[in-house]
């Protein structure tokens, strides 16, 4: 578990290295700094309650969410207009997920930390500065995503089936996956809901990603990265064994059939 204490220690070398003391480190980027400062303060906040809320505000405050909604034109072309993702899960969803944690995918793409062709392909430090990185994390954060149309009478007068059309593009309805619906609820309550919500809807204090509403090929996708520790599942307890190595395959099939049947 990295602990508070760590992070307290990249704090104050950079205090030192102000002061002129030792040997400077590496200076870290605002973001880092951040998101860093976010972690920090939302471990703090599980000891003194009540400021993991006031520091993710801080981090977001003065965003800028016209810029951000320009800047996703180019990750339209992948990841949909609306952020609804596409391609049955090859682009994962992005509309609704906390701001925080897109931010921070997108700051481990820029550094290669991620690496996936495509997304190293269209961000690095230079086309996408950490601004740019908080103003489309606040805008894919805010655009809700319904998973069914409301029912309408398409005979009553001002029915507009253009309207309509336009409307069910920003649909997502995640395919019922295969497996054992109830298996699944059991272990998902027990092993995933206090992290990703009662409902896989995730949980934007602790930037923890959804679940649910997320396509089900994405969600596998993830799971030998998390494994093989290309990705850290637990950012902020990086040397703990990796929790989704400790299922077996039909458990994991079962959470996902689970979670796909949780927006229907
Ligand atoms: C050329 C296609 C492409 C473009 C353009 C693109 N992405 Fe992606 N993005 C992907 C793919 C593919 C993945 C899935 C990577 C994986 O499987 O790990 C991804 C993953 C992500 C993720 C991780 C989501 C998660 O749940 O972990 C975020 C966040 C993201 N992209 C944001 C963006 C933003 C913001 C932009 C625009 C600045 C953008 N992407 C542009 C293809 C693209
Ligand atoms: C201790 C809290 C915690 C628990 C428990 C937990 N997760 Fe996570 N999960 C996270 C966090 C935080 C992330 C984002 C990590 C990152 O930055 O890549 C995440 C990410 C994921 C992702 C990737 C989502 C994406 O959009 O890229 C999957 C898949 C996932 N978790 C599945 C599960 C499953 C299945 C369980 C239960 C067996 C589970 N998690 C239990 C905290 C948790």
């Amino acid at each position: 578990m990295q602990t508070v204490g760590t992070m307290l220690m990249t704090d104050t070398s950079s205090k030192a290295e102000r002061q002129g003391s030792i040997a400077p480190p590496k200076r870290q980027q605002p973001l880092r700094r951040l998101i860093a400062l976010t972690l920090l303060t939302l471990l703090g906040g599980a000891m003194v309650g009540g400021t993991a809320l006031q520091a993710m505000e801080l981090v977001f405050a003065g965003v800028d969410l016209r810029n951000g909604k320009d800047i996703n034109e180019v990750c339209a072309g992948c990841h949909g207009e609306f952020g609804q993702g596409g391609k049955e899960g090859e682009y994962p969803r992005l509309a609704g997920l906390p701001a925080a944690f897109i931010a921070r995918q997108l700051d481990l793409f820029r550094d290669r930390k991620r690496t996936n062709l495509a997304m190293v392909e269209s961000v690095d430090h230079r086309q996408l500065p950490d601004a740019d990185v908080l103003d489309v994390s606040a805008y894919l954060a805010s655009i809700e995503i319904p998973s069914k149309l409301p029912p309408v009478d398409e005979t009553a007068p001002g029915f507009n089936a253009y309207e309509r059309l336009l409307a069910s593009k920003r649909v997502v309805q995640i395919p019922r996956a295969e497996g054992d619906v109830e298996a699944g609820k059991g272990l998902y309550r027990r092993e995933c809901a206090s992290c990703h919500g009662a409902r896989g809807e995730g949980d934007a204090k602790d930037a923890v990603p959804f679940l649910a509403g997320q396509y089900t090929p994405y969600l596998w996708r993830q799971v030998p990265k998390y494994i093989d520790k290309r990705r850290l599942h637990d950012p902020t307890a990086p040397d703990e064994p990796e929790l989704l190595a400790s299922f077996s395959e039909t458990d994991l099939r079962n959470i996902f059939a689970y979670l796909s049947t949780l927006d229907d």
